[in-house]
């Protein structure tokens, strides 16, 4: 017969009756030695649990050392009066030794499993299967495994069918850089790691798969940032005979199970649903926190005779005056300084800041205005005694931008835990760019509202496009596809993609678009970025497992790293001669 491992796990300890006889196994997390009696706390998945022992007649004892792995056979009972931890799940229980065995030694940590204690992400990520061992990680990646599963468990009971797409591919246009692998086979050819299983799924509504699901990974050498990685997940989905209704409630009924995962409750159905041009105008953003107000008024109005030629001017240009109360807050002249420095970094000409006092205005421009246009302004931004008024004149777009970005600065609200979900829709089908290109808003497989304004006025056509936003970030997006083949060539037309280019690109494509593409639709929710929201992460890299550093390196492994002339040789490759000469004065500095 096999040797007992466990019996019970330590939270379930706290539950066992006094004198019962179990096996428990973990890591040793804190030890204290009373002088004839060593108590430790044994620590394993399910939480921690304190282990009590005469070292005299267990000598194991004197040798416990942090995070050994070992098995401990005792008896439960209740600890003594006044010995209790009301901090720990199982404080009114302890373990008595009979036997402990130490299954495994461990050296010295490079840190201690302590989730009170900041370790630098660095050596965190060298070490992350320690990092599993401290119970914050613990519990995220439990929650990600959880979400997950009931993200599955919902679809799965949706009829959708879960497929997998592959992950050696030719490049499909999601806008960001692709990640290359080199073919030993075809030498010269480069396989593009999927940025998305876009044209698969669409590949699949056209051979009748109907109902579609993968959690798929996705790979996009574009710039880091908390919400990035080169490498994430997303929950992709696709239906036939579908439209936008049918995509939305699909993903709340997902999202909603997720949070249940995870949460003790789940969010309120239908989530909110916004238009792009509605968004841009209250929050200034594609991505509305909507935690908090502090919406974006429109003062041109109020403004439009004035005298003051930093607003009068930028109206007669065609651009506007926009503001946002900010409320009651203490803002030194530095810190309204540092706050006028930002919007010119961001691209306006100024900044106005007034505070409304004594029922008027604090403000360097106070005497510029009238009396009329002052109360007017705190007046339509609901004013109060004490508030602070920003206000930007310019271009509409620069104005809404610049305020936007100084609302989610300025209004992020601490810690409390919402969950604001907003649908935003009717996104422009092309972004314009300042030398008058274009580029999809989208992807270019995204249904244009109208063909006809798309033809002749593509800057100011909308997409049939749809992002989820939660608190501020964008969580997905997706759309419903142009299935005639007409109409995707018409987009290529306007995006200017020639003939040739688009046959040599996606050509496959658009053939197989011409064999009875049925009308389709779809979503891809960013796992990575929901799980982070929903355990209060502040970076993506909390919820991944393995993740990369913001240089796109894995401490653990040393990936990226090169690789041997023989692999280079079969796959017919040479490094550059400036990139060989970059690479042996790394070698020889690396020793200095
Ligand atoms: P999109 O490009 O908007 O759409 O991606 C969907 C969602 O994926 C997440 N995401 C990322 N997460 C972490 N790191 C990244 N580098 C990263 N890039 C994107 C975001 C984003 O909202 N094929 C379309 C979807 C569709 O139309 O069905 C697509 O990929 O949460």
């Amino acid at each position: 017969m096999s040797e007992v491992l466990r019996t019970k796990y330590a939270a379930e300890i706290a539950e066992t009756p006094a004198g019962t006889e179990v096996v428990i196994g973990g890591w040793v997390s804190r030890s204290r030695d009373m002088g004839g009696v060593i108590f430790f706390d044994l620590r394993d998945p399910s939480g921690l649990i304190q282990v009590v022992l005469d070292p005299e007649s267990i000598p194991v004892g004197a040798d416990l050392k942090m995070e050994y792995c070992v098995k401990v056979t005792g008896v439960v009972q209740a600890r003594p009066e006044g010995t209790q931890n009301a901090d720990l799940e199982t404080g009114l229980v302890e373990v008595a030794a009979d036997a402990v065995e130490v299954l495994s030694e461990s050296e010295t940590l490079p840190f201690m499993i302590d989730d009170r204690l900041n370790v630098d992400e660095l050596i965190r990520l060298k070490y992350r299967y320690l990092d599993f061992r401290r119970p914050s990680m613990a519990a995220n990646l439990k929650a990600r495994a959880k979400a997950t599963a009931a993200m599955r468990r919902t679809l799965d009971e949706m009829s959708f069918m879960e497929v997998e797409t592959p992950t050696l591919i030719a490049s499909t246009p999601e806008g960001a850089r692709d990640m290359l692998v080199p073919s030993r086979l075809q030498q010269g050819s480069f396989y593009a790691l999927p940025q998305s299983p876009q044209i698969f799924k669409q590949l699949l509504m056209i051979g009748g798969i109907d109902r579609y699901f993968q959690f798929a990974r996705c790979y996009r050498d574009e710039d880091f940032r908390s919400d990035r990685q080169l490498e994430f997940t997303q929950l992709d989905i696709e239906g036939s005979f579908w439209d936008e209704d049918a995509v939305m409630e699909t993903i709340e009924a997902a999202i909603a199970a997720a949070v249940g995962a995870v949460k003790d409750f789940t969010p309120s159905l239908p989530f909110e649903k916004m238009t792009w041009s509605e968004s841009m105008e209250r929050f200034g953003s594609d991505k509305p926190d909507l935690r908090f107000g502090m919406e974006i008024s429109d003062l041109s109005s109020i403004f439009s005779g004035t005298e003051f030629k930093g607003f009068s001017g930028a109206i007669a240009e065609g651009g506007s005056v926009r503001g946002i109360n900010v409320g009651a807050r203490d803002f030194s002249r530095s810190a309204l300084d540092k706050l006028i420095d930002q919007a010119k970094a961001l691209g306006a000409k100024g900044l106005v800041w007034a505070f409304c006092e004594d029922g008027g205005w604090r403000s360097p421009v106070a005497k510029f205005l009238s009396d009329e246009e002052k109360t007017a302004v705190l007046e339509q931004c609901g004013a109060v005694e004490g508030d602070l008024l920003l206000m930007v004149a310019g271009p509409t777009t620069n104005a809404l931008q610049v305020l936007g970005q100084l609302r989610v600065d300025l209004g992020q609200p601490d810690g409390h835990d919402d969950l604001r979900f907003v649908w935003i829709t009717r996104f422009p089908v092309f972004d314009v760019h300042e030398d008058g290109t274009l580029s999809p808003a989208h992807h270019p497989f995204t249904q244009p509202e109208s063909i006809d304004q798309m033809i002749n006025d593509p800057e100011h056509a909308f997409a049939r496009a749809y992002d989820l936003v939660l608190n501020g970030s964008e969580l997905g997006s997706g759309s419903v596809r142009i299935h005639d083949p007409k109409v995707q060539e018409q987009v290529f037309d306007t995006l200017g993609i020639s003939p040739e280019e688009r046959e040599s690109r996606f050509g496959w494509f658009l053939e197989a678009l011409r064999y009875g593409t049925p009308p389709h639709a779809g979503f891809a929710v960013g796992v990575d970025r929901l799980l982070a929201i929903l355990v209060g992460a502040s970076s993506i890299r909390d919820v991944i497992p393995f993740p990369k550093t913001q240089r796109g390196l894995d401490p653990l492994s040393g990936s990226p790293s090169l690789v041997t002339d023989t692999q280079m040789q079969e796959l017919g490759l040479d490094l550059r001669p400036e990139v060989r000469a970059a690479l042996a004065q790394d070698d020889d500095t690396a020793g200095v």
